[in-house]
């Protein structure tokens, strides 16, 4: 897509709305685009705000899948199916995947969004993937039958109530000890990924992050979504353990709105 028609606000039908889970529901939406896996749209909802969104499904028309949490996740939740919003992009930079041919992805709650799409491509180029899923309770699983289908699928829930009893970290331990992996790529709540980059560092093991910051513009222009010298909206979503291992804020700081730093809890 030409740099003119990627900024311009598309005007997009919801056409299907889907109950993932009591918290998380899937917009497909009539629009025609093209992404990477782990680049971003900024989904807009008139007078009330624009917020960025990876993609689950490109193509003639695409999808995202939302967990409710604030003010305008629960705007987007109130849409029916056959109403409107904007869509501008794709933006950001994805994940890479040359030469990988035995994988490890780790995904904690929503984050699994992040690495639906990159799984289906790994499968695709023959590549051996074990996919562990970190959810709070059975549920909140998401995208089960779609992940079991091209990748060894490792559920665990926090509660225990289906799969392995624990948090990611503990179990990726063990795992990272009897495997040996070409690349782990990761993406859920940032204090797990600080875990699992110390993880990638004891074993020497490359690996990618989708990274979370407040966006604003997108587009590299108004600083909003800095992470030491890197824009997120442009340089990321998607870092290097190498970039996140000389990082001086991930997990410990980022940005509100209003640009005040505050540390990440
Ligand atoms: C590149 C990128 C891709 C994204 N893709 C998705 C996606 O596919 N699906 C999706 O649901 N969201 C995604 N997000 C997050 C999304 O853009 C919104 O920030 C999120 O939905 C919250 O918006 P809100 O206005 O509803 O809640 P807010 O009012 O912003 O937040 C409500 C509450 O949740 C807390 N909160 C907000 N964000 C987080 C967080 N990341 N972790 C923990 N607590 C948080 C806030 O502190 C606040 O207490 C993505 C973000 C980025 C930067
Ligand atoms: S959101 Fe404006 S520079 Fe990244």
């Amino acid at each position: 897509m030409n740099e003119f028609a990627k900024h311009k606000i598309k005007e997009a039908r919801i056409l299907k709305i889907e109950q993932e889970t009591p918290t998380v529901k899937t917009f497909e939406l009539g629009v025609s685009l093209d992404a990477v896996p782990g680049q971003f749209v900024m989904v807009w909802l008139p007078r009330v705000a624009e917020k960025p969104f990876t993609l689950i499904k490109t193509g003639n028309t695409i999808a995202i899948t939302v967990k409710k949490r604030g003010g305008f996740t629960e705007k987007l939740f109130q849409l029916k199916e056959g109403s409107y919003l904007g869509i501008r992009g794709p933006y950001g930079k994805g994940f890479t995947w040359n030469g990988v041919k035995k994988a490890c992805i780790v995904a904690g709650g929503i984050g699994t969004a992040a690495l639906l799409r990159l799984v289906e491509e790994l499968a695709k180029n023959k590549a051996s993937v074990d996919f562990v899923a970190d959810f709070k309770t059975k549920s909140e699983i998401l995208f089960k039958e779609r992940i079991e289908k091209v990748a060894n699928l490792h559920i665990i829930t926090e509660d225990g109530s289906f799969g392995t009893k624990g948090f990611c970290p503990d179990f990726l331990m063990g795992f990272l000890k009897k495997n040996e992996y070409d690349k782990l790529y990761c993406c859920g709540p940032e204090l797990m990924m600080v875990k699992v980059l110390e993880l990638c560092k004891k074993f020497d093991l490359k690996a990618e992050f989708a990274v979370e910051r407040y966006m604003k513009c997108a587009v590299g222009l108004c600083g909003q979504c800095c992470l030491d010298e890197w824009l997120v909206c442009r340089d990321g979503p998607v870092l290097s353990s190498e970039q996140l291992l000389k990082s001086k804020e991930f997990g410990k700081f980022y940005y509100l709105k209003s640009g005040k730093k505050v540390a990440i809890q």
